[in-house]
């Protein structure tokens, strides 16, 4: 049985950026009816006692789409805080400037991907196991875990995430997106990395 995690921030934290309204439509409708779905199609199947990773990594069809958009919409609620005008840490922000010239080419960079994506998806920051960043779009429920990279930093750009916020900028969208960046935890992320595969 897989359980739709609590957020990480309370329903009123990403306004004006994010609208209570939205985050009750995608975490309380979205992220619960993937949730739902996924543990009745995993019911009395194989994947009913593995892990959501385990799943995403074995299984297709409906059974990996909900899964991967469980994890994937996990994800992106981590990669989401209360606005303070946070940064990433000095490391990354080493890594950041080495591999895209600056933070902010790296955020023009990963702002024209998400905006350029056609149709729905999601548009991450991941790194490879020698340590290259880079930003990558993935269709529909489609997720890094499935590949060589690790992520770091997603940002959801199904039209579910910002329609009532922004209607139809998805432009707009990103650039709320931006104030409300949870670099304590990409941060983490690439610590992580760093523990796992040694330092550079
Ligand atoms: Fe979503």
């Amino acid at each position: 049985m897989i359980q739709l995690p609590e957020l990480p921030f309370s329903s009123k934290d990403l306004e004006p950026f994010i609208s209570e309204k939205t985050l009750s439509f995608h975490y309380g409708k979205h992220h619960k009816t993937y949730v739902d779905k996924l543990n009745g199609l995993i019911e009395k199947t194989e994947y009913a006692s593995t892990s959501l990773e385990n799943i995403i990594r074995h299984s297709d069809g409906a059974i990996f789409n909900n899964a991967a958009q469980v994890w994937n919409h996990t994800f992106y609620w981590n990669c989401l805080a209360k606005p303070s005008n946070q940064k990433p840490s000095t490391e990354l922000q080493k890594a950041i400037t080495r591999d895209f010239g600056s933070i902010e080419e790296f955020t023009n960079t990963f702002s024209n991907s998400a905006i350029g994506l056609f149709g729905s998806g999601w548009c991450w920051l991941v790194i490879s196991k020698d340590h290259k960043l880079s930003i990558v779009n993935t269709q529909n429920a489609q997720t890094p875990l499935t590949t060589d990279h690790t992520a770091l930093l997603t940002c959801d750009v199904w039209e579910h995430a910002y329609y009532l916020d922004t209607q139809n900028s998805r432009p707009e969208y990103l650039k709320n997106f931006w104030a409300i960046v949870n670099w304590a935890f990409v941060s983490e992320q690439y610590q992580k990395h760093l523990e796992q595969y040694g330092n550079t």
